[in-house]
């Protein structure tokens, strides 16, 4: 993997947003606070976390939150992303807990980024149903009317490419349907849901809103036109089909034509203009053409019935979830994210960027870091207008179907006694941020 190579850092421009991010399920704890979530539902069901694990504790965030903002205020970040639990929202006492949190976060001078939903879909909720879309919106509204004084930048989604993708076409995480191509609704609904947000969010006041998605380079896994397809295919999927609605006004390659409902009206909704659009990214996908048995990445069984397998990287050091590390990975997509939007894109948010390592002393994590911040200032020098960056996570947490097992955290979080303890990455990161200003 590219190491750390000791040299300072390039500068980034002034008022740039240095940050980390969070996720209420991933670390709040306190179920027993709010409704369940289909997460709840789902890890209650045998077999479907790894380690048996469930959220209900998690990181304990909820009850601990004034230590974890002086971890965010001693790492000298100015924003911190963290999501809104919709379940919380809708219990009794759920929002005065984002008030307080928020409340924290000012006095510390940190600037709170909150998520509107981060995959926690009430249970009973829905979005094969386009009504959860309008519920969605309702739900907005209560949140910008209660934190919009203090709140001035929002992301509505966290990447509704892996909730439809994992939740609903694969069945690995939750809601665990395995509707593959049937669930291209829960992407419109999911789209529908950004649009009427940003529209209840500027009805609030809001000035400053964007959306995070995931995007990764797809690599044909060879020159034969059938693995160019397959990519081609893939790319579309992860890379288009949740962008171009959004920033175009249209879904690629006549996908519109699967969708539900009146098309046309809903993505005059969906492209309302944002102000920054945000991109979480881990690595690239190396695609080639179906193999007639089910594929790999990471954990991830890919079913053989799709038009496409995903292929070994090769060459490159993998993180403990078995993801390759490529940093020129990310200087690669936000180039030709530019090239493929132009004057469409707005200025992009690195809005999460992270890996799985074991360990306090995780070298590993700062040489990862240390190279994607490189190569994101490349991408920077090559003209892409970036405003931030976000490292996914500040604490080791509840990683959806894997459960405890994957640390993602600069800071180390004992999952039996909720100690916390900074990794040498927190002090990296730290440190960066001090020379950065
Ligand atoms: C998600 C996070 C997750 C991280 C690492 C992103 O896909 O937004 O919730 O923990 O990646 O898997």
């Amino acid at each position: 993997m590219a190491t750390d190579t000791g040299d300072p850092l390039p500068r980034f421009p002034a008022g740039f947003l240095w940050g980390v991010s969070t996720s209420a399920h991933q670390i709040e704890g306190a179920a027993e606070l709010r409704g369940p979530s289909v997460w709840d539902v789902f890890t209650a069901e045998p077999g479907r976390v790894k380690d048996g694990s469930t959220a209900a504790v998690a990181c304990d965030h909820y009850h601990r939150y004034p230590e974890d903002v002086a971890l965010l205020a001693g790492l000298g970040v100015n924003a911190y992303r963290f999501s809104v639990s919709w379940p919380r929202v809708a219990s009794p006492g759920g929002l005065d807990f984002y008030d307080r949190l928020v409340d924290e976060l000012c006095a510390a001078g940190v600037r709170p980024v909150p998520t509107l939903f981060h995959w926690d879909l009430p249970a009973g909720l829905d979005w094969l149903e386009r009504d959860t879309a309008a519920r969605f919106a309702d739900h907005v509204t209560v949140v910008a009317d209660r934190l919009g004084d203090r709140v001035t930048k929002w992301i509505t989604l966290n990447e509704p490419a892996e909730h439809t993708l994992l939740g609903h076409a694969l069945g690995a995480h939750a809601p665990g349907r395995r509707l593959l191509f049937d669930a291209l609704p829960v992407a419109h609904h999911q789209l529908l849901a950004h649009g009427l947000a940003v529209r209840a969010l500027r009805a609030a006041g809001a000035r400053d809103i964007g959306i995070a998605n995931s995007h990764g380079p797809t690599w044909p896994a060879s020159a034969d036109p059938d693995d160019v397809a397959a990519a081609g295919f893939y790319d579309t999927l992860l890379n288009r089909l949740f962008a171009e609605p959004v920033l175009l006004g249209a879904y690629p390659d006549g996908l519109g034509e699967l969708m539900p409902g009146d098309v046309a009206a809903d993505l005059r909704v969906i492209a309302e203009p944002l102000d920054w659009y945000g991109v979480n990214y881990y690595a690239p996908t190396r695609v080639g053409a179906p193999l007639g048995t089910r594929s790999e990445f990471g954990g991830l069984a890919i079913p053989a019935e799709l038009p496409f397998s995903v292929r070994e990287i090769g060459g490159r050091a993998l993180t403990d979830f078995g993801w390759p590390v490529v940093p020129e990975g990310l200087t690669e997509l936000l180039c030709g994210f530019r090239d493929r939007y132009g004057d469409r894109l707005p200025p992009i948010v690195i809005t999460e960027n992270g890996c799985s390592y074991e360990g306090l002393d995780d070298q590993e994590r700062i040489a990862y870091l240390d190279a994607h911040l490189r190569a994101l200032h490349a991408a920077l020098e090559a003209g892409v207008d970036v405003r931030g960056y976000f490292v996914w996570s500040l604490l080791d947490n509840f990683e959806w179907a894997e459960g405890y097992a994957r640390r993602f955290g600069l800071v180390h979080v004992d999952h039996d006694t909720l100690e916390r303890t900074p990794k040498a990455s927190y002090r990296w990161f730290r440190d960066v941020l001090r020379a950065q200003g």
